[in-house]
C-alpha cells in the first residue's frame, strides 16, 4: 500500500489524474473502474480538461442505486454522464454502469462480472471511501471475497448520501455494487479520500487490522494500491511522517 498525503484535495487529485492519463496514453484500450460521490468530481473535471483519447477505453462503474432509472438526477448513470462522459469521446457501448432497474438482479450481476472478465479485467480502479469504510457500496460485514450483487445500505450511508437528495426518505435502501473480490482483481487500485469525516475510516483501513468491519482495509492485501489523501483525511494516521518520507524517497 502506498500512502500519499498531500496538502489538499487538489494536489491529491492531480496525482491520480496523472496516473489515469498515463495509463490511457500507454494503453488506449484500458479498462477503467470508476467511482461516484463528491470525492472524484475534481478528478473527472481534470480528466475532461486533459483532452485524452477515450475512444477505445472501456469503463465499469462500481455501483448504482436500485430503483433509480438512468435519467434520475441522483442515479450514478446520470452522475457519470453529467460529470465525465459527456466531456470525453468515449463510445457509449464501452460504458458499463450497474442497472438499478434490472428485473432479474442476480442475473444482471452475473452478467456484469462476465463483462468485466470479457473486457480483460479492470486495469485501474478508482475508489472513494464511505465514512464507515465502505468501498463501492460494500458496507461493513461485506464478504471480502464478494462479487457484484445487491446490498442494503446502512442507515449511516443513507444519511451521508441524503445531501444529494431532497430528503433522507428519498435515498434508496438498496444498491447493486461490485463485490470486494471483484475490486481486488483489478490490477491497480487508487483510493481517494478527503476531509476529516473520512479520517477514522482511513486510519482503520491503513493502520488497522484487515476486517470486513472496514471494507477498505482489504486493500492492504492488494499488490498495487495507492491511497491518496488530503491532510484532513490523513489526520488520524499515526505514521504520516513516515508515509511522506517514503513518498519523497521513492525509487524512479
Ligand atoms: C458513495 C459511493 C462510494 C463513495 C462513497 C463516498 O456512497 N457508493 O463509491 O466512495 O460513498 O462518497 P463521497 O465521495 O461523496 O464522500
Amino acid at each position: 500500500m502506498e500512502i500519499i498525503v498531500q496538502k489538499n484535495s487538489e494536489a491529491a487529485t492531480e496525482i491520480v489524474a496523472r496516473i489515469v492519463a498515463q495509463l490511457l496514453r500507454k494503453k488506449p484500450d484500458a479498462v477503467l473502474g470508476l467511482a461516484t460521490g463528491s470525492t472524484p468530481l475534481l478528478l473527472y473535471k481534470k480528466l475532461a480538461e486533459m483532452k485524452l483519447d477515450w475512444r477505445r477505453a472501456t469503463t465499469f462503474n462500481l455501483d448504482e442505486y436500485v430503483g433509480l432509472p438512468p435519467e434520475h438526477p441522483q442515479s450514478y448513470h446520470h452522475f457519470m454522464w453529467e460529470n465525465l462522459f459527456r466531456f470525453v469521446n468515449i463510445a457509449k457501448k464501452n460504458v458499463h454502469i450497474p442497472d438499478g432497474m434490472a428485473k432479474d438482479i442476480p442475473k444482471f450481476c452475473a452478467q456484469y462480472e462476465k463483462k468485466i472478465r470479457a473486457a480483460g479485467g479492470i486495469d485501474l480502479q478508482v475508489l472513494g471511501i464511505g465514512s464507515d469504510g465502505h468501498i463501492g457500496f460494500n458496507e461493513p460485514t461485506s464478504s471480502l471475497m464478494s462479487r457484484t450483487r445487491i446490498k442494503t445500505l446502512t442507515p449511516q450511508t443513507r444519511r451521508d448520501n441524503a445531501r444529494f437528495f431532497r430528503n433522507e426518505g428519498e435515498v434508496p435502501y438498496h444498491c447493486i455494487t461490485m463485490g470486494i473480490g471483484t475490486i481486488m482483481e483489478s490490477r491497480q487500485c487508487l483510493l481517494l479520500a478527503f476531509g476529516q469525516n473520512k479520517a477514522r475510516a482511513v486510519a482503520g483501513a491503513v493502520e488497522g487490522s484487515i476486517t470486513a468491519m472496514n471494507p477498505a482495509s482489504v486493500l492492504q492485501m492488494h499488490p498495487v494500491a495507492k491511497i491518496c489523501l488530503d491532510e484532513g483525511a490523513a489526520s488520524r494516521l499515526r505514521k504520516t511522517d513516515y508515509y511522506r518520507w517514503v513518498y519523497a524517497n521513492k525509487p524512479d
